[in-house]
């Protein structure tokens, strides 16, 4: 396994759809490895494929505390087939934007389908973190952030100021 890098705003390719996975075969599942080793270094509970520059639609999580040891679920092609009628607010950061947090209310639960590490369908109904962090990750596979859910001139202040930094390097 090896650690990747993780692409930061205002980087355009974090703004990029990204599309399906044909097939998890072993190339596909060095990258969830990858991905999952680079997420838990991080630290992070959620990492998508185009955050290390990589627009395709795969996502890895791992939302457990740490006396719980690692469960991580690598997912390709994830999609919502059911959203709860409840709702959850959380405050979320994002690797690909440090420092930054924004308080976001999503369904409290979901039910995704995706393909695993196996290359099987599988479905999951998940709530709490672990809901939150899929709507997070399934945002990024289609090129939102969440600094989308702040007010224009929050975000403004932001970008001006990755942009800053990013020049600054
Ligand atoms: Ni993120």
């Amino acid at each position: 396994m090896s650690k990747l890098e993780i692409i930061t705003i205002p980087d355009p390719i974090l703004r990029e759809i990204s599309t399906p996975i044909e097939r998890v075969d072993d190339d596909v599942r060095r990258l969830m490895d990858d991905m999952l080793e680079t997420m838990y270094d991080a630290p992070g509970v959620g990492l998508a494929a185009i955050q290390v520059g990589v627009p395709k639609r795969l996502l890895v999580l791992d939302v457990a505390d740490e006396d719980q040891g690692p469960r991580p679920y690598f997912m390709a092609n994830p999609q919502i087939v059911r959203l709860g009628e409840t709702t959850r607010v959380h405050e979320e950061g994002c690797l690909s934007i440090p420092g930054v947090h924004v308080e976001i209310e999503r369904p409290g639960d979901v039910v995704v389908r995706y393909i695993d590490r196996r290359g099987e369908q599988q479905e999951l109904a998940a709530d709490g973190l672990l809901a939150t962090a899929i709507q997070h990750e399934l945002d990024h596979l289609d090129g939102r952030l969440i600094i989308d859910f702040m007010s224009r001139l929050k975000r403004d202040i932001v970008i001006r100021k990755f942009k800053k930094q990013a020049r600054a390097d």
